[in-house]
C-alpha cells in the first residue's frame, strides 16, 4: 500500500499511525540484522587477519635449504650420492632431484614393507612429485628440500610424474618408483652403495 493510498482512506490518520509504528519496527529489526551481519564479516576479517599474521610471523616447523647452483657439486645431493641408501642406523633414505625435465635417479628402488625416507630437492624451477596409487603428493622447490616417509604394501612398480607445470617439457617428465622384495633388496645393496633401478 503506497502512501498516496493512505492519505485518501478516512480512517487515514489511524492507518498511518500503524504503518508508522510497524515501520519502525521493520527497520529496527532490518537494522539489528544489518548489525548481525557486520559483526560476522568483522569477526571473519579478524580470523584471516589473525591467522595470516601468525602464519607469516612464525618460523615454519622445520625448513633446510639446498643451494640449487651448486647441488651437482657439494652436499648430499652429488649425483654419486642419489639413489636409496641404507643408512648406518639401518634405516632406508632416498635423496633425488627433479630438473627441466626429468627425475634423477630416473627410476626409485625401494624395498616393499619398509619405512621409507624421501629427501628431494630442485636443481631448477619449482616441480611436482606424485607418486600412483599413494597419497604421495610433493612440490619440489628450488633452494628447499622436501622431505616425507612412505611405506610400500607389496612389490610393485609405480608411475612418478611431475604434477606442477614447470616448461614445455613438463608433461614429458616421469619418472617411476619400482617396489622390490625387501629381502631382495637387502641382498642387493650389500654389494653396492647407492641403488636405482638400473643397477
Ligand atoms: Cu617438472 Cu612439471
Amino acid at each position: 500500500m503506497s502512501h498516496e493510498n493512505l492519505r485518501e482512506n478516512p480512517h487515514g490518520p489511524i492507518m498511518t499511525e500503524n504503518s508508522e509504528a510497524s515501520h519502525d519496527v521493520a527497520a529496527r529489526i532490518e537494522r539489528r540484522w544489518a548489525m548481525v551481519s557486520m559483526a560476522i564479516v568483522v569477526l571473519l576479517v579478524g580470523i584471516a587477519a589473525a591467522t595470516g599474521i601468525q602464519h607469516a610471523s612464525m618460523p615454519q616447523g622445520r625448513v633446510e635449504t639446498a643451494d640449487p647452483k651448486t647441488l651437482h657439486l657439494t652436499g648430499e645431493f652429488i649425483e654419486s650420492n642419489l639413489g636409496t641408501a641404507v643408512e648406518a642406523d639401518g634405516s632406508v633414505m632416498v635423496r633425488a632431484i627433479g630438473q627441466q625435465y626429468s627425475f634423477t635417479p630416473q627410476c626409485v628402488l625401494v624395498p616393499a614393507n619398509t619405512p621409507i625416507s624421501f629427501r628431494i630437492t630442485s636443481a631448477d624451477v619449482v616441480h611436482g612429485l606424485l607418486i600412483e596409487g599413494t597419497n604421495i603428493n610433493a612440490m619440489l622447490v628450488p633452494g628447499y628440500i622436501s622431505e616425507f616417509t612412505a611405506s610400500f604394501r607389496e612389490p610393485k612398480e609405480h608411475v612418478m610424474p611431475c604434477q606442477e607445470f614447470c616448461g614445455i617439457g613438463h608433461q614429458g617428465m616421469w619418472g617411476r618408483v619400482k617396489v622390490i622384495d625387501k629381502a631382495a633388496f637387502m641382498n642387493m645393496k650389500s654389494a653396492r652403495g647407492r641403488l636405482t633401478c638400473v643397477d
